[in-house]
């Protein structure tokens, strides 16, 4: 039996993986709570949709603040302050301070869209689609203190097609985010997460379907 978990989802932008996320709270199939989002942007439309879900949003602006560590220092207090045990970075274009992440050891999930380690930082969608690679996907892993470095906890792999487009691309990786970011959440959720120095092991889940993928595909000859 899973508990509820506390969760805190700090955003930037657009919020489409925050809304998976609450779809499937509501749907009572991710065992959580979302009790608080922060937004660094005051425009984030992930702001709004936290609202009209009633859940309880605020800005935390980076402007007024001296430095990283002091704004972090406001995060760690906000997230606190609303009993969360688990942050979830949904889009959050900041770089968290050593501090932050002491906050929460390996209480800090992230999501990136490509393969990690792959294409890390910014863009990571456009990268992989410039470099011409035949596969993309995502990766939800707990943050560390580099740059999309920390331990992989769930990747979804999807083919680049000669007809695509970055934006095509990056619609196909999306919508597998929407997929993986919840069940990320739910293994942590059920305590089926171990954390093994880089490496997590998923406890009492099925296995993967060993059939290996190929693109373009091996033809009999
Ligand atoms: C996603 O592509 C995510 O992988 C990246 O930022 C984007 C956020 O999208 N970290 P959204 O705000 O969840 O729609």
């Amino acid at each position: 039996m899973s508990r509820i978990v506390n969760l805190g989802v700090l955003v930037s932008g657009s919020g489409s993986n925050l809304q998976s996320i609450i779809d499937r709270v509501e749907t009572g199939s991710l065992p959580a709570a979302i009790r608080i989002v922060v937004s660094n942007n005051p425009a984030a439309f992930a702001l709004e949709r936290a609202r009209k879900h009633g859940i309880p949003a605020t800005v935390i602006a980076h402007e007024g603040f001296a430095n990283r560590e002091d704004y972090d220092r406001r995060l760690v207090e906000t997230l606190n302050a609303h009993g969360v045990e688990l942050v979830v970075l949904a889009g959050f274009m900041r770089v968290l301070s050593p501090f932050f992440l002491r906050a929460f050891p390996m209480r800090v999930m992230n999501i990136h869209p490509a393969l990690l380690p792959s294409f890390p930082g910014t863009h990571g969608q456009r990268k992989a689609f410039d470099y011409g690679v035949k596969f993309s996907g995502c990766t939800v892993h707990f943050a560390d203190e580099g740059v999309d470095t920390g331990p992989v906890i769930i990747q979804a792999v999807v083919p680049v097609y000669d007809a695509d487009t970055e934006e095509t691309l990056s619609q196909r990786i999306l919508r597998e985010e929407h997929r993986i970011y919840p069940q990320a959440i739910r293994l942590y959720a059920e305590g089926k997460l171990r954390v093994e120095g880089r490496k997590v092991r998923v406890l009492d889940h099925p296995q993967p379907d060993g059939s290996p993928r190929h693109n373009p595909p091996v033809t009999d000859f």
